[in-house]
C-alpha cells in the first residue's frame, strides 16, 4: 500500500455516478480506497485531474446519458491530459467500444475490480488499462473506508449479481451470478457504522431475498434478525426484494422487529400473467397480491413501492389495463415506471420491440398520472398527524428547512428551529403533495 499512497499522493479524482444505490455505495467505497491513498477527492468535475465515470446499464436511456457526458470530457481529455475511467455495468458491458483504438477513456473497472482501484488509477497516469472480468466469490473491498454522501443513513452492500434473467434485464450480464458477503464482515461494519451514529442501515443488492452467508448458510431473515439487535442502529431497511423469493420466514422476521422499517420495495413490473410470464419473472398477479395481503395482515401500515415497465413486447391494450388495475388496487407509496427498451444479451431483446413508441409513451403518462392521484390521496391522510422523521439534508435556500424521510421512506421538507441533521424528530404535518409531505419539528429525538 504504501507505493500506491506515494503514487497518489494528492491527486485530484472527481467521481460520477449514474444509477442506482448500489452504484452510489461503490462509489462511497471506491472514493474511500482512494483517499485512504492519498488522492483528494474534489467536488468539481472541472478541478479533477482523473474523473471515474460510474454507470448503469440497465436501461437505454441510461447507457445514453453516460455516452453524452463522456462526449463532454473529451476536449480536455485530449489537451489537458484529464484521465478518464469508466466504471460500473457499461464498463462490464461495452468494454470493446470504450476501449477500442477510437475508444474515449482511459481505465475500465468492472465492478468485481473495485478492490484494486488504487492499483489500476495509478496505472493509468501512464498507459491504458483495462480491468474487467469475473470472480466467482464476493470480495472485499473498501467498506470500512467508504466516504459516505449521508449523515446518518448508511449503504451497506451484502450481496451482488443476479440469477434471475428476467427477460429484459441485462444486470446478469453486467454484473454477473450472485455473490454473497460473508455476515461477519456485514455484522462488522454495521457494528462500526452504528458505533459511528449512524441511525439507519439499507441493505443493498440486486436480489437481497435469496442471501445466503458464505461460510455458514445462514439466510437473509437471520441476518435481519442479526442486524436488529446491534444497539444503537434503530432503522433497518432492504432493497431489492423479488416476489419469488419473498417467503413467509422473511414476513415473520420483518413483523417481529420493529427496527425493520415497515416498507418495501417490491417490483410488480406488470400487472397481467401474460406479461409477467413473458418477463420470466417467476410469479403470477395471484401471487404477488396474495404477498401483499399477507404482509399488510402482518404489518398494516407497510409503505410498498415497486416498479413499472410499459410496453413490454407484445403488451397488448387489455394487459396494460391490468397494471393499472393492479396499481388501483394495490395503491403503492410510490412507483418507478419506464417504457421497455430492448437491452444487449437480453432473452427480450429477441423479441420484437412491437409496442409502437406512442403507444409506450401515452402507457407511461397514463400510469404516473393515476399514480399522481394515488399518491396525492395517501399523502392528504397525513395531514394533522406526527410522524418520526430521520432527517439526512438541509435546504441550501432556508436554513430553517430539512429534509428526511419517516419509516415508510415518504419524503418530508419540515422547518425546525434547531440543527437537526442527523437526528430523528416528530414532525407535524401540516400539508402535503403527492411526492412529498410538509410540516415542523414539534420533537428532537
Ligand atoms: N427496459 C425498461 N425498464 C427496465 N428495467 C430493467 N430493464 C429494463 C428495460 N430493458 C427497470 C425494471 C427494474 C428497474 C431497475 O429498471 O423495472 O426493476
Ligand atoms: Fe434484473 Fe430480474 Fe435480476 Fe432484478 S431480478 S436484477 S430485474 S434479472
Amino acid at each position: 500500500m504504501a507505493s500506491s499512497a506515494l503514487a497518489l499522493s494528492g491527486l485530484r479524482i472527481f467521481i460520477r455516478t449514474f444509477g442506482c444505490q448500489m452504484n452510489e455505495n461503490d462509489s462511497e467505497r471506491m472514493a474511500g480506497l482512494l483517499a485512504a491513498a492519498g488522492a483528494a477527492p474534489v467536488k468539481e468535475e472541472t478541478a479533477a485531474e482523473v474523473v471515474v465515470v460510474n454507470t448503469c446499464a440497465v436501461r437505454a436511456k441510461s447507457e445514453e446519458k453516460l455516452h453524452s457526458y463522456l462526449g463532454r470530457l473529451q476536449s480536455r481529455r485530449r489537451d489537458r491530459g484529464l484521465i478518464v475511467g469508466v466504471a460500473g455495468c457499461v464498463a462490464e458491458l461495452r468494454k470493446e467500444r470504450l476501449f477500442g483504438p477510437r475508444g474515449t477513456v482511459d481505465f475500465i473497472v468492472g465492478p468485481d475490480e473495485y478492490p484494486r482501484i488504487v492499483d489500476i488509477v495509478a496505472a493509468s497516469r501512464s498507459r491504458r488499462v483495462l480491468a474487467v472480468g469475473r470472480t466467482r466469490s464476493w470480495r472485499e473491498g473498501g467498506q470500512s473506508l467508504a466516504l459516505r454522501g449521508n449523515p446518518a443513513s448508511a449503504f451497506v452492500t451484502i450481496m451482488e449479481g443476479c440469477d434471475n434473467f428476467c427477460a429484459y434485464c441485462v444486470v446478469p450480464f453486467a454484473r454477473g451470478r450472485e455473490k454473497y458477503r460473508p455476515l461477519r464482515s456485514i455484522l462488522e461494519e454495521i457494528e462500526g457504522l452504528a458505533g459511528r451514529g449512524f441511525k439507519e442501515v439499507q441493505f443493498l443488492g440486486q436480489n437481497v431475498n435469496t442471501y445466503r452467508d458464505p461460510e455458514s448458510g445462514e439466510d437473509f431473515p437471520s441476518l435481519l434478525l442479526r442486524a436488529g439487535a446491534i444497539e444503537g442502529l434503530v432503522w433497518i431497511r432492504f432493497l431489492t426484494s423479488h416476489p419469488k423469493n419473498f417467503t413467509p420466514a422473511l414476513v415473520a422476521a420483518m413483523a417481529s422487529s420493529p427496527k425493520i422499517c415497515r416498507q418495501l420495495h417490491l417490483p410488480l413490473q406488470a400487472g397481467s400473467d401474460g406479461v409477467l410470464s413473458r418477463m420470466k419473472r417467476g410469479y403470477r398477479r395471484e401471487d404477488y397480491f396474495r404477498l401483499v395481503a399477507d404482509l399488510r395482515d402482518r404489518m398494516p401500515e407497510i409503505a410498498l413501492s415497486t416498479d413499472i415497465i410499459v410496453g413490454f413486447p407484445g403488451e397488448t391494450e387489455a394487459e396494460f389495463r391490468e397494471t393499472l388495475a393492479a396499481l388501483e388496487d394495490i395503491r403503492f407509496t410510490d412507483i418507478f415506471s419506464f417504457r421497455y427498451s430492448p437491452r444487449p444479451l437480453t432473452a427480450a431483446a429477441r423479441l420484437a420491440d412491437d409496442v409502437p413508441a406512442e403507444v409506450k409513451r401515452r402507457r407511461l403518462l397514463d400510469v404516473q398520472a393515476l399514480q399522481k392521484d394515488i399518491q396525492s390521496g395517501l399523502n392528504a391522510g397525513f395531514i394533522g398527524r406526527t410522524i418520526r422523521v430521520l432527517c439526512t439534508g438541509k435546504s441550501k435556500k432556508d436554513e430553517k428547512v430539512y429534509a428526511g424521510r419517516d419509516e415508510g421512506y415518504r419524503v418530508v421538507n419540515f422547518r425546525s428551529a434547531s440543527d437537526v441533521l442527523g437526528r430523528f424528530v416528530d414532525v407535524a404535518v401540516s400539508s402535503a403533495g403527492p411526492h412529498s409531505l410538509r410540516g415542523d419539528a414539534i420533537q428532537v429525538l
